[in-house]
């Protein structure tokens, strides 16, 4: 059997964790304690940025940043179709206008050429997605915003750790919402979320935004909601991060012996610009036969996933929006319909890596 994912951790990571969530219980701290401001002191750090302020997801990072950013009614926010939901729901919840533009197929990356073509007088951001790990063209989208006067949020949620041209995913935009689900190359043991910015005035808005928009306790200046990552959450967190690059360097070598022995099929690999340093959340190929191929690894204990099935703008929810309609984005389209996701994980071995190989070549 290989793991799609595997979240164990070294022993001394979990006796640790262990210990400091004992001694948080025996202190009662569980809301907004030293241990949130703690952890979100290091990722600031970690994502060479100013600030971090967790929250409860990424779906409200990504919502408090453009409610903190006054994006709302009759703006338009420019985003990818080939994305998780959690990407569209916050343009959606804060009342603004999503437009979707389809990817690069090379890449699988947000098109600047149609973002380009998607701006109108309304649009007031953009919302690119570091899918899979791997990030976005932010060169061409930050001209892009300079040129509009757009605000650009990048879209985080994958990428913890993530380089283009040597600066952090998370840094380059006005600012970013991650997710710390279990399963991201950062995960709490439950949901967890941050926004990370350099802008302080953002900083503050948002740090009232998610606690009450509580001033001081019980002195409410502005309508907020309660949406505080846990302190018991913090602590996993910021244990992890101790481990995060070297995880990350893992799935790097897991990676590239991928991109090595998959030459030697008929599975297709994205293209890698030189200017991204991924962190492969996920390692994703693409193939015509995909759901015959996923049904024969899956018959030999090789788990796989699919991300995902089906793009923005052909989900039920969406029927009545005017995105919503079919061959829009022949690319998502033709992509969803074709990719797998194959095992990866830092605690994945290189003859694992083989086995999967060996069988995708016997397919
Ligand atoms: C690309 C992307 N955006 C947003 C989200 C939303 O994050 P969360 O599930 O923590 O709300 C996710 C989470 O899976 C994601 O993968």
């Amino acid at each position: 059997m290989i793991d799609f994912c595997d979240l164990s951790l070294p022993q001394a990571t979990e006796e640790s964790i262990w210990k400091k969530c004992r001694n948080l219980v025996r202190q009662n701290g569980y809301v907004l304690s030293k241990e949130v401001d703690d952890f979100e002191n290091d990722f600031a750090r970690f994502c060479e940025a100013n600030h971090c302020l967790g929250v409860a997801t990424g779906c409200d990072a990504l919502m408090w940043a453009m409610e903190g950013l006054g994006i709302g009614r009759g703006d338009e926010v420019i985003t990818v179709a080939n994305t998780f939901i959690g990407t569209v729901l916050p343009i959606i919840r804060v009342g603004a206008t999503p437009v979707l533009v389809d990817c690069d197929p090379k890449t699988q990356q947000i098109d600047p050429d149609q973002v380009a073509s998607a701006i109108t007088p309304r649009t007031s951001a953009i919302v690119p997605v570091h899918l899979y790990g791997r990030l976005a063209p932010m060169d061409e989208l930050l001209r892009l915003c300079n040129k509009n006067g757009l605000v650009l949020l990048e879209d985080a949620a994958q990428a913890h750790g993530a380089r283009y041209k040597g600066k952090r995913a998370g840094s380059m935009g006005h600012a970013s919402g991650f997710s710390f689900y279990p399963a991201k190359n950062l995960g709490a043991w439950g949901d967890g979320g941050a926004m990370v910015t350099s802008d302080t005035s953002l900083y503050e808005k948002v740090k009232k935004i998610r606690n009450y928009g509580q001033e001081k306790k019980y002195f409410h200046s502005q309508i907020g909601w309660n949406s505080r990552l846990d302190s018991l959450q913090a602590i996993v967190l910021a244990e992890k991060l101790l481990l995060l690059d070297q995880w990350n360097e893992r799935r790097r070598s897991i990676a590239s012996r991928y991109y090595d022995i998959l030459s030697d099929t008929e599975v297709s690999l994205y293209h890698e610009s030189p200017e991204n340093e991924p962190v492969h959340h996920l390692f994703v190929v693409t193939h015509k036969n995909r759901d015959l191929i996923q049904s024969k690894l899956n018959s030999q204990g090789i788990a796989t996933g699919i991300h995902y099935p089906v793009p923005i703008h052909k989900h039920k929810c969406f029927a009545n929006e005017p995105f919503a309609k079919d061959g829009c984005f022949p690319h998502a389209e033709a992509q969803s319909a074709q990719l797998l996701s194959l095992p990866m994980h830092p605690n994945m071995t290189i003859s694992e890596v083989e086995k999967v190989f060996q069988c995708l070549k016997a397919i």
